[in-house]
């Protein structure tokens, strides 16, 4: 599948999740197979532009082409200019956010409350693309809520304002993340639009992923919630799009060494005090996943006040998760 000039190494695509899809997690989906990772969501407004967590979200040091940047906003004249200042800082696909049902964000009529002003949404990804050369993606859900799925409308306006792949979740923005997956819409919007169409929503297991490719048609899948604390994840569907009947599932001891470096990592990019709180978050999904782990485990991982002793914890959980395995 191509995004522009971008021809995608496979059709697994790491979903943006803010708060979740830092440079750290990005780089480590990415390695673990994911062909594009999309970033968290960046503000359009002109005062945050440069404020320290808007740059932290813009940093793609180390990640490997293509780097796609989600912006989000509801002023055309903001998100083009939002869209520039990315794009000079290293991004290389823009995608705007019309997905996202977050009170905070919908109170400011962006995110997915744009989905009900349908010229807005024509004003305003043809404001951005026209003010970068690199491709623009859009992410959406499927309508504003279940009377009024106007996604393939949405999808066709997107279409001829020169939008180069659409994602859909396949909820409406009142659906928030729950209820059941709409996956014929998404497979409508295939059929409606001939750019490429990325279907979202629940897809869990290599066998999820390949029945959503039969429901939907589309062209590639795009995985969220699912690969927290299982980055391997997309790995295992891999093989399975592959045709590899074994799946790769990890060891302990890669588990071990996939969870040391993303600490490592983590305390590198966001420094020693915020690296350890972002750092219980994702341990706490990795032990979710752990087989034979004490569930007392967590507890202790988020009283730990240090690097060196959150380090030293997860060496204990893994001697103690071993012997258990083992006995
Ligand atoms: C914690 C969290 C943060 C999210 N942040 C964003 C975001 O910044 N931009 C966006 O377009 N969608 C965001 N989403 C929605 C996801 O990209 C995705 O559409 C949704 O989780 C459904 O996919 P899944 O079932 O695979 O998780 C977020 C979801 C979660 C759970």
């Amino acid at each position: 599948m191509h995004i522009g000039p971008y021809r995608l190494a496979n059709r697994l695509i790491l979903a943006p999740m803010a708060g979740i899809t830092d440079q750290p997690f990005r780089r480590l989906c990415r390695r673990y197979g994911a062909a594009l990772a999309v970033s968290e969501m960046i503000s359009a407004n002109p005062a945050l532009r440069d404020d320290r967590k808007t740059l932290r979200r813009a940093d793609h040091r180390g990640e490997p082409e293509p780097r796609s940047v989600q912006i989000l906003g509801n002023e055309p004249a903001h998100m083009a200019k939002a869209a520039r200042v990315n794009a000079d800082r290293g991004a290389q696909i823009i995608d705007i956010n019309m997905g996202c049902p977050a009170k905070k964000v919908c109170n400011k009529a962006a995110g997915s409350a744009l989905l009900k002003d349908e010229v807005l949404v024509g004003r305003l990804l043809e404001a951005v693309v026209k003010a970068v050369e690199v491709p623009v993606t859009l992410k959406i859900r499927t309508g504003w809520d279940p009377d009024h799925r106007n996604a393939v409308s949405v999808a066709k306006i997107a279409e001829s304002a020169g939008i180069r792949a659409i994602a859909v979740h396949g909820r409406t923005r009142a659906c928030g993340f729950s209820g059941p997956v709409e996956y014929r819409t998404i497979q409508a919007v295939k059929c409606a639009v001939g750019v490429p169409v990325i279907a979202n929503g629940d897809i869990d297991s290599p066998e999820k992923a390949a029945a959503v490719f039969k429901e939907t048609g589309a062209d590639a899948v795009m995985v969220g919630r699912a690969v927290l604390g299982r980055p391997w994840l997309f790995r295992t569907i891999l093989d399975r799009l592959d045709g590899n009947s074994l799946t790769s599932m990890p060891s302990m001891t890669e588990i071990r060494g996939v969870i040391l470096e993303h600490l490592h990592e983590l305390y590198a990019f966001y420094g020693e005090a915020l690296g350890l709180r972002i750092a219980r978050k994702h341990v706490g999904w990795y032990l979710e996943h752990l087989p034979s782990c004490r569930s007392e485990f967590g507890h202790r991982f988020n009283a730990q006040d240090s690097t060196t002793r959150q380090l030293a914890l997860i060496d204990l959980i893994f001697s103690a998760a071993t012997q258990e395995l083992a006995a």
